[in-house]
């Protein structure tokens, strides 16, 4: 029986500089074709809103749709690390974070959550992290922020906002944030955040240097509709079944393949 993957067994595999693989699902079939390629952390990522329930962002995604596909997912992976997105709102304040993400934990078996922000959500984080919530800080383009950003596009460009999120970075980890996630930035960014980090950090769309890789499924099985985010990489094309896929893209990950030239944004 595989053991069951754990903070401590990322912790671990940080230290001795050995990439671990995180990848989105949002049932309990395909968690179970992620936990037997061997992907340590599954993230039951807000972007069900657009890819499952076909909305155009992740805003009208609810806490009860999170925790239902969280439960599922659970069901089909005992022992992979499980992730789950506070989605949009549910962490308004520290108070109704701190009983949203009990919910995903109680009642969808989640292990850690993720919130998006930086230092507007570091007191939340350190309520949840002092009261047994194991938190993942979101850093860089924050879909929940789309109705304000106005596009998907690469954050971190210029020197004061790249000084701010290397800023947010360290309160998050200071406030007992376990785990960072930046999306789409630039690989020096990258890699600048994940030398000054103690904690495990993952990437997507932020190059190479960094702890381990994430994708949403979808992408990587070339199935999303509209237009595949530049950063990812249709693993399905190659590969002939969804199971070959998915080990492809472990591999490749912990091999430091993936991300390629053709994936970095510079
Ligand atoms: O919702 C999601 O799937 C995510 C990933 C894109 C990191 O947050």
């Amino acid at each position: 029986m595989t053991a069951a993957i754990t903070l401590s067994t990322l912790r671990a595999m940080k230290k001795r500089a050995e990439k671990f693989a995180t990848l989105t699902a949002y049932d309990a079939s395909f968690a179970a074709i992620l936990e037997a390629a061997g992907v340590e952390v599954i993230l039951v990522g807000d972007s069900l809103g657009m890819v499952v329930q076909g909305h155009s962002t992740t805003v009208p995604v609810t806490i009860d749709e999170m925790i239902y596909h969280t439960r599922c997912v659970r069901q089909g992976s005992a022992n992979t690390l499980l992730m789950a997105d506070m989605p949009f709102m549910s962490d308004a304040t520290p108070a109704l974070a701190l009983a949203n993400a009990a919910r995903l934990m109680k009642e969808g078996g989640a292990q850690v959550v993720k919130l998006e922000g930086g230092a507007v959500i570091v007191d939340t984080v350190r309520l949840l992290s002092e009261r047994g919530i194991p938190v993942c800080g979101h850093l860089g383009l924050l879909p929940q922020s789309i109705n304000k950003l106005g596009s998907y596009r690469v954050q971190g460009r210029d020197e004061a906002s790249a000084q701010c999120l290397l800023e947010d970075a360290r309160l998050l980890e200071a406030a007992g944030a376990e785990l960072l996630l930046l999306e789409c930035v630039p690989a020096t960014l990258m890699k600048a955040v994940s030398e000054q980090s103690k904690v495990p950090v993952i990437g997507i769309g932020a190059g190479a240097d960094c702890d381990s890789q994430v994708l949403v499924l979808y992408d990587l099985l070339g199935i999303t509709r509209g237009k595949r985010p530049a950063f990812s990489k249709n693993f399905l094309e190659d590969c002939g079944s969804i199971e070959a896929a998915v080990a492809e893209y472990v591999r490749q990950v912990k091999a430091g393949e993936f991300p390629a030239a053709a994936q970095i944004i510079a």
